[in-house]
């Protein structure tokens, strides 16, 4: 942001003139920002610009963490902080609002601007975002006469009264750049063009209303909408996806925008853990700049961790994305460091990237030059991108007669059209292997000395089949709960005949996605959806008895379904049924039409378990007889806060499945006990060439889909002991939970000759061994270097002597360095180093 002072508030403004030399005071900061745009930029204050942005969902951290996540984001060379607004989170009530603590996106906005970055807001109101219910408070659903996200007068008045109130805020708080704000760009709707064929002449409807609504805002300041080819103009139609180099926006005046550039992917219950690999990225975000592009945004830069009951269907707590910063705020290495080069790259070219004329040239084989010339300053750059999946090339330009290597799938800029200062595929930054440490705390206590307690979730109501609604038929879950909890009860009883009274078949088809049967108190079963199908039939044996048996299902959603046509009418739970007994003979008895009774929430939920009154607290938590895979129990231990500043993790291998908090505060869902499927091709190497998929370069399979949790520093008590406390739903042990810290383990590093190698621990920790160090022709990659055909013979004593005690140290990759190399002269040398923390 600007941050000279204007002349005409020193005229209006008397005391204005201090600001001219105290202008860092953001109280001081009331000079307008103007954001236009035309066919080749967005214009900031006359200057044509390339931006980068990040995504960083304020939810998904806490506000605590906000100032490092944007601090580490502008290191990395971004512009523009983008964020969502989560309405669901705001207008809990209809009309009843929540910006409080880490729900003040306000103050998010305020903390991009102190660090002196734009922000891109994306109001939406629907987000999608793996976010449950899309972003939609489930209330929406329930309003008379409401169909969501098309030309309907309900939806449209509450989807413009949030819009209003979202903008109005941003406006009394001068958040707009025409106010002297950080806002330069909104976006209003998400991603409708690419599900709006199924809501035909209404959705076309629908789009001219929300670009309408949106403009008659008036917040001085660009309107975007993703992935719409018939956003009307002034609203820039946008492109989201991994690569975005073939997008042309649907009006020659709007600029080349790619609203979400998919870093990596989101994880899901049973899934394995999505990786997108560093050079395909970069290579992608070139591409986009070769082809004219100007406005990158990251999704995500930083991903995150959902809290509480926030992710969409069937999403896992953690929401890391293989983002540019980690799950914890981490640098994600290598990727953040190469990008990070890309973006100066970029932005060094920004004038003759957004001025004068562009052209390229196909030289066969994949191969592609783009050259950007300013004819007015000569200024000039090149991109020269290799297509081709798998042949490498070598190539003499014949404008200047220079040879460059360009692997396959990857680019090269070209600095004056001459000089290679960036090539995708050629990562010149630390790898960090991240571990996790046994946390130490000022006692050292061990995290196997934790002590538990423990209470029974109360059942006996509902085992009874008490229940204060009572329907004849079997309702859908999330309109029946509002999705105030994860679980429904749905009880009935039915009259057995002497002659039936016998083994018999419960079968329960549901939506999903988890059910428990009880039938006569005791359990007889659970089951949940699997493999993308979240509905199911389930099936099981059990004994009638004469007389009036009872019949107790509980249904728990895992996240309400948020994307594709019509996603919010997505039923969940027993909706409809059918549930019948199986009798003898092969007697079908329909319980559909039964009399059902129903409670919304659990017992321990209502009496706030997790919060560790203390009226609970010595009453009733029980230290005798520690139950192992027990379901429904509550668990509670206490625990010192791990010492330094490396992000804490608790690890819940041998836990099932349920819902997490310390000190009160949600950790989010748990759910260890499931499994990554053992078939959803991981694979040891993951080779970036080639266009990638969420399918591609998996890791983890046959693992606990997600087995740490992130415990944010903030929810943790400096001095007094913290609370842990789970519900467990299906059955765990907690023996085996324990307090962890992440931190770098390996740092490897790479440094062709004639460039320095830099690398880092981190939060205090020193390097105690160097694994690996070889200058010469190294193979292989981080984890698994090996010596080439040549080498230096002092290369390990050098590196260990400059790295070994060090936090961080920096080695200059030459024959100077260590000695000669021995290496036939046309070997390209490079240094490789492997070290530990
Ligand atoms: C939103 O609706 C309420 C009534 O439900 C109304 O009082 C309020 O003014 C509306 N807000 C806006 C910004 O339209
Ligand atoms: C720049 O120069 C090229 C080649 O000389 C020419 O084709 C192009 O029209 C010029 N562009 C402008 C904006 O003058
Ligand atoms: C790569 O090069 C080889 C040898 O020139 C050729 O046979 C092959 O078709 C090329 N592959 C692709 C994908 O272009
Ligand atoms: C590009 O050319 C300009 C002047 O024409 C020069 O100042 C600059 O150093 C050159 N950049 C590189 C990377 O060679
Ligand atoms: C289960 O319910 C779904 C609708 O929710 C229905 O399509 C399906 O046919 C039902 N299956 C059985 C076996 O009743
Ligand atoms: C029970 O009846 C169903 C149809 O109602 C039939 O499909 C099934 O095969 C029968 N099963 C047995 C064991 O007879
Ligand atoms: C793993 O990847 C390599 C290289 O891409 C490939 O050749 C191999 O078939 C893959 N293995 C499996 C099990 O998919
Ligand atoms: C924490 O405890 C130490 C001594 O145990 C005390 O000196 C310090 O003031 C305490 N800090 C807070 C914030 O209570
Ligand atoms: C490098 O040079 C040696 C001889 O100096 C030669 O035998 C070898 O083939 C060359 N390698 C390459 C890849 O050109």
């Amino acid at each position: 942001m600007r941050r000279s002072c204007n002349r005409e508030i020193v005229v209006v403004l008397g005391v204005a003139l201090v600001c001219c030399f105290w202008s860092w005071l953001p109280v001081l900061e009331v000079e307008a920002t103007q954001v236009t745009y035309d066919g080749r930029a967005i214009i900031i204050d006359g200057i044509r610009r390339v931006l980068f942005s990040g995504a960083i969902h304020y939810p998904r951290s806490t506000p605590e963490m906000w100032p490092d996540l944007i601090q580490k984001a502008k290191d990395g060379g971004i512009d523009v902080i983008e964020t969502y607004v989560f309405w669901d989170l705001h207008e809990i009530r209809r009309r009843q609002y929540d910006f409080s603590g880490g729900k003040g996106f306000i103050k998010f906005l305020k903390t991009v601007q102190n660090a002196g970055l734009y922000a891109f807001l994306r109001i939406g109101p629907y987000v999608c975002a793996e976010w449950n219910y899309g972003g939609f408070p489930v209330w929406l659903h329930n309003l008379p006469g409401i169909q969501l996200r098309t030309n309907n007068q309900v939806y449209k008045e509450e989807m413009q009264n949030f819009t209003t109130l979202i903008v109005d805020m941003c406006k009394r708080e001068n958040l707009f750049a025409p106010q002297g704000g950080p806002i330069i760009l909104a976006q209003i709707e998400n991603e409708y063009g690419n599900i709006m064929g199924p809501y035909r002449e209404a959705g076309k409807e629908y789009i001219k209303w929300c670009a309408k609504m949106a403009t008659a805002q008036n917040i001085g300041v660009p309107w975007i909408m993703c992935k719409q080819s018939d956003a009307p103009y002034p609203m820039i139609n946008t492109c989201n996806g991994f690569y975005c180099d073939g997008f042309k926006p649907n009006n020659p005046n709007s600029p080349i925008m790619w609203t979400e550039s998919w870093i990596g992917w989101f994880k899901t219950w049973g899934g394995a853990d999505p990786h997108r690999a560093t050079e395909d990225v970069a290579f992608s975000i070139a591409r986009f700049f070769q082809f004219g592009g100007v406005f990158h945004n990251y999704y995500m830069y930083h991903g995150g961790t959902n809290f509480g009951r926030t992710p969409g269907g069937y999403i896992t707590t953690s929401y890391d994305y293989d983002a540019l910063l980690d799950e914890y705020g981490n640098l994600n290495q290598p990727k953040w460091g190469h990008l990070t080069q890309l973006h100066a790259v970029i932005k060094s070219a920004q004038s003759v990237l957004t001025y004068g004329t562009y052209s390229t040239k196909l030289l066969g084989a994949g191969l592609e030059l783009t050259t950007y010339v300013n004819n007015g300053t000569g200024e000039s750059i090149c991109f020269l991108s290799n297509a081709n999946t798998v042949n490498d090339t070598n190539i003499v330009l014949q404008s200047n007669g220079n040879d460059y290597f360009v692997p396959a799938w990857s680019a090269t800029i070209l600095a004056n059209c001459s000089k290679e200062v960036y090539n995708t595929a050629k990562v010149n930054t630390q790898t960090s292997l991240m571990t996790k440490k046994p946390a130490t705390t000022d006692q050292s206590e061990h995290n196997h000395q934790l002590k538990w307690v423990w209470k029974p979730e109360p059942v006996r109501d509902v085992l009874k089949g008490w229940g204060p609604l009572k329907v004849k038929k079997l309702l859908e879950q999330k309109s029946t709960t509002i999705d105030v909890s994860d679980y429904l009860w749905y009880m009935t009883s039915v009259l057995v005949a002497k002659k039936d009274a016998k083994k018999a078949i419960l079968r329960v088809n549901t939506t999903g996605h988890v059910l428990h049967a009880f039938v006569n108190r005791r359990l007889v079963g659970s089951q949940w959806g699997q493999g993308g199908n979240y509905g199911f039939v389930f099936e099981r044996p059990i004994m009638l008895k004469p007389g009036q048996n009872q019949i107790t299902l509980l249904s728990a959603t895992v996240g309400l379904q948020n994307y594709g046509p019509f996603f919010d009418l997505t039923p969940t739970g027993i909706a409809g049924g059918p549930v019948q007994l199986v009798l003898s003979g092969n007697v079908t008895k329909d319980l559909s039409s039964n009399q059902w009774y129903y409670k919304i929430g659990l017992n321990g939920e209502l009496m706030q378990f997790y919060k560790d009154i203390k009226i609970h607290h010595h009453k009733y938590w029980r230290s005798k007889k520690l139950p192992i895979n027990r379901p429904m129990t509550w668990y509670k231990t206490t625990f010192k806060t791990p010492l330094g500043t490396d992000a804490v993790v608790v690890d819940m291998v041998g836990m099932g499945k349920g819902h997490a908090w310390v000190n009160g505060e949600s950790i989010g869902r748990f759910w260890p006990a499931f499994l990554a499927d053992k078939k959803a091709g991981c694979n040891d190497t993951c080779d970036y060439r080639g266009t990638y998929d969420p399918t591609k370069c998996l890791t983890n399979c046959g693992n606990p889909s997600q087995r740490w949790y992130h415990i944010p520093r903030s929810f943790l008590m400096k001095n007094r002991s913290n609370t842990l406390i789970l519900f467990e739903e299906i059955g765990g042990n907690p023996s085996q939970v324990s307090f962890q810290t992440v931190t770098v383990g390996t740092a490897c590093g790479n440094a062709y000759e004639g460039n320095t190698l830099q690398l880092s621990c981190q939060g205090g920790r020193k390097f105690t061994a160097i694994q690996f160090a070889s200058f010469g022709d190294p193979q292989g990659s981080c984890g698994m270097f090996r010596k080439g055909t040549c080498e230096s013979a002092n290369t390990l004593n050098v590196v260990r002597k400059a790295c070994l005690g060090q936090e961080r140290c920096k080695i200059t990759s030459s024959e100077a360095t260590f000695g000669s190399s021995k290496c036939n002269g046309n070997i390209t040398r490079r240094l490789a180093v492997q070290a530990i923390c």
